[in-house]
């Protein structure tokens, strides 16, 4: 709507004269009657549909639903491409481009005569581009995610996908497995459309939308391939017209409470770190006052609830069948856990969404009452001299006896200096030591990438470790596991004390305490870093050299600085 209570749209399609001619006229070369531009909303659907993004290629799909949906409620449906980011191809990282989706998504929608949008996105970067997008621009919009592939199948056991990798390379590396194995199980893991069905980052993100009451209840998990998906997508066309007239917009959705609400559920659901940074980066364009300390501040009290992989047994699938995300929220709105007033795309507050959401299955979805783990195994917000502004560590994928640690550290300057050596059996390390990999943050990579996780060195992996304390300032993909600690702000390439770190230094890490302690006095930190140099800079063009010039450290979310904040939906003037 605009200032004056009329719908967007009607500025380019109701207009009179020549500019009024050209709107219409070139958009009739598509087909469409004069009908349509007799004044009801035109509701834009953004889709990050690609062959290259494999987990979206049927979000064409889920358009045409979207499309019935909007007919079927006297709208105007029009979709529209935004960037499809695809985890498992971009170089270096998906995440270097999760800003430009927003930024270009945001520029489309507003610069359209759209008067509201339904969000088509599934793999990781895709969902909290097109929020943040949406955010900014802050027209009435609702969500589809693409939904999750079916369970893999391998060897008459569920293999999730992501986390089934790590396992394989570990077994791959140790013997276990052949290299033919490996080729045969790619094919079994990933065997319908659809995002990654472990509780990774995606399926994470969907339920953080639906959490967030910015997608319809359920939307998080119905599989791809399931016609509930495509019926709820349906759905969501209409809701998306009646959004437009109630002129309910993200930002009377996406509140302070609205992400209380998905802290506590990603908690509950044991779900990906990315979420913080994530979740930072959407509350950052709304002006939501949102920090990293809310994320462990808010869950401590809140227990995993779902026993899914990466910390679990089971998949996307299991938790769609054993009653899906509201079962969960019931569960915590009973503890009094869920602020239930907050207004979700439905127009009703998610408490009424979820009241009586049944649960079918308490292998998948536990009780508040005997949980799958109990409170206080979520996210961990660490501080200290190697992390002064912070850094996360997800308990539920760590083993408990390294959460107390005390090692010496190995330190590289990249992933790949790592990888050059840790086939050597002779490596100065073992299960004590305390792996350092730095200059993986959002400047550093650049884009602050998957790879704090890395794999154990061999020799230890042979001698049957499965698990050492990390330390990194990129991210871990959220099907990984490990006792990894992430996002350590500042990063090292921007001068943060991780830059400082030496092999052989002392490292304790104290999960308990939140602490995270380089065992180095204060003088000879500095004198090291008197003595630091920043690296070259990644590009001397492009979107590369704008991101790393403009990048938020992690605790911000790792938004662009000028693109926190919205700017609305208004563009007064013509283009003719
Ligand atoms: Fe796309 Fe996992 S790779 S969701």
């Amino acid at each position: 709507m605009t200032a004056n209570g009329e719908l967007r749209s009607s500025q380019w399609f109701g207009a009179t004269g020549r500019t009024g001619m050209a709107h219409r006229s070139w958009m009739r070369s598509q087909g469409f009657t004069p009908e349509v531009f007799d004044g009801r909303p035109v509701i834009g659907i953004a889709t990050t549909w690609s062959e290259l993004a494999p987990c979206n290629v049927h979000l064409q799909r889920v358009a045409e639903s979207v499309k019935r949906g909007v007919w079927q409620e006297g709208g105007f449906p029009l979709e529209f491409p935004a960037m499809a980011l695809g985890e498992t191809l971009l170089r270096p990282t998906a995440m270097l481009y999760r800003n430009l989706l927003a930024m270009e998504a945001e520029e489309l929608m507003r610069a359209n005569p759209l008067d509201g949008v339904v969000l088509l996105s599934g793999c990781d970067k895709t969902t909290p581009g097109l929020l943040m997008a949406a955010a900014s621009v802050d027209l009435p919009a609702v969500m589809v995610t693409g939904g999750p592939m079916l369970n893999g199948k391998y060897q008459g056991t569920d293999v999730g996908s992501g986390t089934a990798v790590w396992r394989f390379e570990e077994d791959l590396v140790a013997g276990r497995m052949t290299q033919e194995e490996c080729v045969f199980a790619e094919g079994c893991m990933a065997r319908s459309n659809g995002h990654c069905m472990t509780m990774g980052t995606a399926s994470t993100m969907a339920s953080m939308a639906e959490a967030l009451g910015m997608q319809l209840p359920y939307s998080a998990t119905w599989p791809a391939v399931d016609s509930r998906r495509y019926e709820t997508a349906q759905r969501a066309g209409q809701v998306a017209v009646g959004l437009v007239r109630r002129d309910l917009r993200p930002s009377a959705i996406m509140t302070r409470a609205a992400f209380e609400n998905a802290i506590r559920v990603n908690a509950a659901i044991g779900g990906s770190t990315n979420a913080v940074i994530h979740l930072l980066a959407i509350a950052g364009r709304l002006g939501v006052p949102l920090s990293l300390d809310d994320f462990d501040v808010l869950a401590r009290d809140v227990p995993t609830l779902l026993n899914l992989q990466p910390n679990g047994q089971y998949l996307m699938e299991d938790f769609c069948y054993a009653g899906g995300l509201p079962a969960v929220m019931r569960e915590l709105a009973g503890a009094g856990l869920l602020n239930a007033e907050a207004i979700t795309v439905t127009a009703a507050g998610i408490g009424a969404n979820v009241a009586d959401a049944p649960c079918w299955n308490r292998e998948v979805i536990t009780t508040m009452a005997e949980p799958f783990q109990p409170a206080g195994t979520g996210t961990a917000v660490l501080h200290g001299n190697l992390a002064p502004a912070g850094a996360v560590l997800k308990q539920s994928a760590s083993s408990p006896h390294l959460l107390k640690h005390r090692g010496r550290a190995l330190v590289f300057d990249s992933p790949a200096d790592y990888y050059a050596v840790s086939n050597d059996p002779e490596l100065d390390v073992d299960e004590d030591t305390v792996l350092v990999i730095r200059y993986c943050g959002p400047r550093g990579y650049p884009g602050m990438p998957e790879v704090s996780n890395v794999a154990l060195p061999r020799k230890l992996l042979l001698r049957g470790v499965r698990d050492m304390v990390r330390i990194c300032d990129g991210r871990m993909s959220g099907t990984a596991y490990g006792t990894v600690v992430l996002h350590v702000a500042p990063e090292a390439a921007a001068g943060g004390p991780l830059a400082l770190v030496r092999t052989g230094d002392w490292i304790t890490l104290d999960v308990p305490d939140r602490t995270l302690t380089l065992e180095v006095s204060a003088e000879e930190l500095a004198e090291r870093q008197a003595a630091w140099t920043m690296p070259e800079p990644h590009a001397s063009r492009g979107w590369t050299r704008l991101y790393c010039e403009h990048v938020l450290q992690a605790d911000s979310g790792a938004d662009l600085d000028f693109l926190v904040g919205a700017s609305g939906h208004e563009v007064p003037r013509e283009s003719h």
